[in-house]
């Protein structure tokens, strides 16, 4: 039960994400990206049936070779390094989620300021977070290089991400925000337009309660920014909804409690920052 309803959310987000509700309705969700396959070109799927391997050019698996131009070149690797801000503030007030905990950490401000923004502390504590790249053993500025704070990223254990991150607000040991975007998904290369809507920012708020004793009050937002037609619109709602959202209510307090055990443990610098630090 609990897990045919797990599927039926699983195969919602798909849809959602692929932007391809009409053919979900129609569709199982196995076979979602072959009815999808087959709306796009209804000749390749035909001809598998009679002349699989006899006219090598139709076959639809055979070899390709092509050469990227520089103009193709920088298009992809442009989603590494265009400018986060404008999509945040771009975003549609009515498509944006916001989550928030508070946690006291027993060390100084600085000291969880520079922690927490330092990524390798994702793969340490955050349930969804697989592994992180780029600078991820020292904390992250403003200096960073766009493109150079990466975490991949697995959705609901199901659908795998590569995100990137660009810091914004950046007032050490108080305050900080930082924009995300995804830059490679399941399902992007059919559904770009949708998945280049979608962007999420964080904030961290850091106050002295004591001596050695920080309040961390994170905050997370996730929208949609107003590119997003009404068909996107509604798989976003659907997907934050049924999938994304309940995770992120789970994982957010999982994070910040496994952040503060962390931090008061002994020798978590050396586990965080490696020898840099
Ligand atoms: C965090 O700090 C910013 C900048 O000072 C402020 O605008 C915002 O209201 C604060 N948020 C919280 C939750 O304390
Ligand atoms: C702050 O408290 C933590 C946890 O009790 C402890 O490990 C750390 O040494 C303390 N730091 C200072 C500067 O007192």
């Amino acid at each position: 039960m609990a897990s045919a309803s797990f599927t039926a959310a699983v195969a919602v987000a798909l849809c959602a994400l692929l932007s391809l509700a009409e053919v979900c309705e129609e569709h199982s969700d196995t076979s979602l990206l072959q009815g999808h396959f087959a709306a796009v070109s209804p000749h390749a799927v035909e001809q598998q049936h009679s002349s699989l391997r006899q006219d090598k050019e139709k076959w639809p698996l055979s070899g390709e070779t092509h050469i990227l131009s520089e103009e193709e070149t920088a298009e992809y690797s442009s989603w590494f390094t265009s400018d986060l801000l404008p999509k945040w503030e771009n975003r549609n007030l009515e498509s944006t989620w916001k989550l928030q905990t508070t946690i006291t950490i027993k060390q100084p401000a600085q000291t969880v300021f520079d922690a927490i923004m330092t990524s390798n502390m994702w793969p340490v504590c955050y349930p969804n977070t697989l592994s992180v790249g780029g600078f991820s053993h020292q904390p992250f500025t403003p200096e960073t290089p766009a493109g150079m704070i990466l975490e991949k990223f697995l959705w609901a254990g199901a659908f795998y991400s590569l995100f990137r991150y660009q810091v914004e607000d950046y007032q050490p040991p108080s305050f900080a925000t930082f924009d995300g975007a995804i830059i490679f998904s399941v399902g992007d290369v059919i559904a770009q337009d949708a998945v280049d809507t979608i962007g999420g920012r964080f904030q961290y708020n850091l106050t002295s309660t004591g001596p050695n004793e920080t309040s961390w009050t994170r905050t997370v937002y996730f929208y949609q920014d107003k590119s997003a037609t009404l068909l996107q619109q509604t798989a976003f709602a659907t997907m934050m909804n049924t999938v994304i959202f309940p995770a992120q209510k789970k994982g957010a307090p999982q994070y910040v409690n496994c952040a503060k055990i962390f931090l008061e443990t002994p020798g978590w610098e050396r586990e965080l920052w490696g020898s840099s630090k």
